[in-house]
């Protein structure tokens, strides 16, 4: 799939781009988290330079979080303003009301929560001609928003000059590569339903299926293996009849675990246990293509991170090519190191869901050549 990127004759001194960005990071109290050298803010940075380096007058803009069309104070850009002062060295005002400071080449900007308006979601031709107005050319880096058809994502690009930056060329280079064999897809997380356009897609052509966490319990569950524990709440009939037309489709293919670490009192399973994680590096060590979604357990728990762990070692001593992504497994692997070995980290959670599971992404396909 080619896209359009930008080149010296779009962008030259002066020209004032809108510059879409993935910047719906973490906030607490008041402090973005910036997340390491695979996190987005990071990840934005080498197209911000780029267009520097050019002398465009940069307007970033984002969303986070769901405010729902209106104004909420905690869901501010303003912290992530700063995190983006911080590491570019340089000043980084926020702007209300799409008033703009007066900014020479090379100098940037960065507007408010763009979902504070409920046109943006919308997609409102009206709210996306207000953003036009502001730029002379559109760049789109934020990869991890292009399945949802936004005004900042979708409407825009009918009004300006519009280019796919960097970061979202090479994710789609990335997700789009053939799988070299054997390749082994890896899924965890909490629901089926989430995963299960990747699971029908890629499911075809992988060679094998290790399946943990909370995908992994429904499984079990249309198996009928008797559980020692389960999470109640996420586990819906659907889900289990979803999992039993899979089991059917693909039985073959799909690895479960075979035992789980369970808490005795809350009746949860934290994570897969160590024969399982034995198997699956067995299969892992075999593999070309990795492609590996969702943690093996509840990371957030002590006892639920060891899995996830686990696998993050057994593909970073296999040879395959891994692609991994997925907000909050990304982050953790990153404050445990784990992540250098691996081809490609993409910074979509559904974006990069959405995209391995065949979906045209609204945002994508305004931008093909
Ligand atoms: C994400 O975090 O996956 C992207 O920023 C998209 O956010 P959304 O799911 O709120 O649209």
């Amino acid at each position: 799939m080619k896209l359009r990127t930008w080149g010296p004759k779009d962008i030259t001194s002066g020209t004032r781009v809108f510059l879409r960005v993935d910047a719906n990071i973490p906030v607490e109290h008041g402090r973005a988290k910036d997340g390491g050298v695979f996190g987005r803010i990071s990840q934005a940075l080498p197209e911000i330079d780029a267009l520097r380096k050019r002398g465009a007058i940069i307007i970033l803009a984002s969303h986070l979080g769901d405010p729902g069309g209106k104004a909420k104070n905690d869901l501010s850009l303003a912290p992530v303003a700063k995190v983006f002062e911080r590491r570019l060295q340089r000043t980084v005002s926020l702007v209300q009301n799409f008033d703009l400071p007066v900014l020479r080449p090379g100098e940037l900007c960065m507007l408010e929560n763009l979902r504070f308006d409920p046109g943006e979601e919308k997609n409102s031709d009206a709210f996306a001609w207000r953003l036009a107005k502001l730029a002379n050319v559109y760049v789109n880096n934020a990869f991890g928003v292009c399945h949802r058809r936004h005004a900042s994502v979708h409407a825009i690009t009918r009004h300006l000059p519009s280019f796919a930056g960097e970061l979202v060329r090479r994710e789609v280079e990335e997700l789009s590569a053939k799988p070299a064999k054997p390749f082994v897809l890896v899924m965890g997380g909490a629901k089926i339903a989430t995963k299960i356009g990747l699971l029908e897609q890629l499911g075809p052509q992988a060679d094998r299926i290790l399946l943990a966490g909370g995908v992994a319990v429904t499984f079990l569950a249309a198996s009928e293996v008797a559980l020692p524990a389960y999470p109640a709440a996420l586990m819906q009939e659907s889900d289990i009849a979803l999992a039993r037309k899979l089991l059917r489709t693909f039985g073959r293919k799909i690895v479960l675990p075979t035992d789980l670490v369970a808490h005795p009192k809350l009746h949860i399973v934290a994570d897969i246990g160590p024969e399982t994680r034995e198997a699956f590096a067995h299969e892992l060590h075999k593999a070309k293509t990795i492609i590996w979604n969702g943690p093996a357990g509840i990371i957030e728990r002590p006892d639920g991170k060891d899995g996830t762990l686990s696998l993050a070692q057994s593909m970073f001593e296999s040879s395959a090519r891994v692609v991994t992504g997925g907000g909050e497994t990304v982050e953790f692997l990153e404050s445990h190191k784990m992540l250098k070995g691996f081809a490609h980290v993409s910074t979509g959670g559904g974006a990069m869901l959405a995209f391995l599971g065949g979906e045209r992404l609204p945002g994508i396909e305004a931008l093909r050549m």
